[in-house]
């Protein structure tokens, strides 16, 4: 179900707990972020027929740096809700966690099927997740962890993709899709790439699909341009 008023709601929850975060809310819901998930879920349809699938025709969903959630969950869901068993979801920032917490309560999405792994969240809210504890809420557990599919479309906010082959157990069948881009000029912009190739190099995959995005953004009546970056592949 999707609820109409669900980001004036989400608005409303950040002005009366956490003013001083208002900021993120604002730029999480931008025009840009809008704009680069909806060309990640559409473009996917060039490369679902390469994602694994379980004996229902199903495949599982990791999302890597997943921010809030919003908007790329709902529109993965509305999309390709019917195919999708189960979305682990791996975020680093225990406030996001809390965030994506209380947006699916207010969605109150009929798919239930999420799991969100953050040691430092889960130790400080054991009593009000709802639900949504995972088995083992360690975000780079080494053993076996499956995917068909993994989304991480924060690349510049860490390390390579490629250290994360070794935690998979299928690594060579899970379909990745990575988005980053080359605006080195924050600081938590530690891994900006110059173009596509550098990006599927830094991830060791064979690129499937991929595509450039020109982005502008305004700073203080400052307009800035960057190039954002998206590749499909696999590892080998
Ligand atoms: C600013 S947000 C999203 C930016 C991205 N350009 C996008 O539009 O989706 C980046 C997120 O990556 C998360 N992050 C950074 N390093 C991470 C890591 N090693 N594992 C999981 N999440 C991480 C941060 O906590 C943050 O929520």
């Amino acid at each position: 179900m999707i609820v109409e008023d669900l980001y004036y709601r989400m608005l409303k929850w950040f002005n009366n707990n956490h003013p001083d975060e208002m900021h993120r809310f604002i730029a999480s819901i931008s025009e840009n972020q809008y704009h680069c998930k909806e060309w990640l879920v559409d473009s996917l349809d060039r490369v679902g027929h390469m994602i694994p699938r379980d004996e229902n025709h199903q495949f599982k969903v990791e999302i890597i740096g997943g921010w809030f959630g919003f908007p790329l969950l709902e529109m993965l869901i509305l999309r390709w809700g019917s195919s999708i068993k189960e979305i682990d979801f791996y975020e680093i920032d225990p406030f996001a966690c809390k965030v994506l917490t209380v947006y699916l309560k207010m969605w109150d999405v009929d798919f239930r099927n999420i799991r969100i792994f953050n040691e430092d969240y889960f130790k400080s809210h054991e009593s009000n997740t709802d639900g949504l504890q995972s088995d083992s809420p360690v975000l780079y557990e080494k053993q076996f962890r499956r995917a068909h599919l993994i989304i991480n479309t924060s690349c510049e906010h860490m390390e390579d993709m490629k250290v994360m082959k070794k935690a998979y157990e299928f690594p060579e069948r899970t379909m990745l899709v990575l988005q980053s881009n080359d605006k080195d000029d924050e600081d938590d912009h530690i891994n900006c790439v110059v173009d596509m190739d550098e990006l599927a190099e830094q991830a060791g995959i064979r690129q499937l699909y991929g595509d450039t995005k020109v982005l502008k953004s305004k700073d203080k009546d400052v307009l800035t341009w960057w190039n954002r970056f998206m590749v499909m592949g696999k590892w080998d």
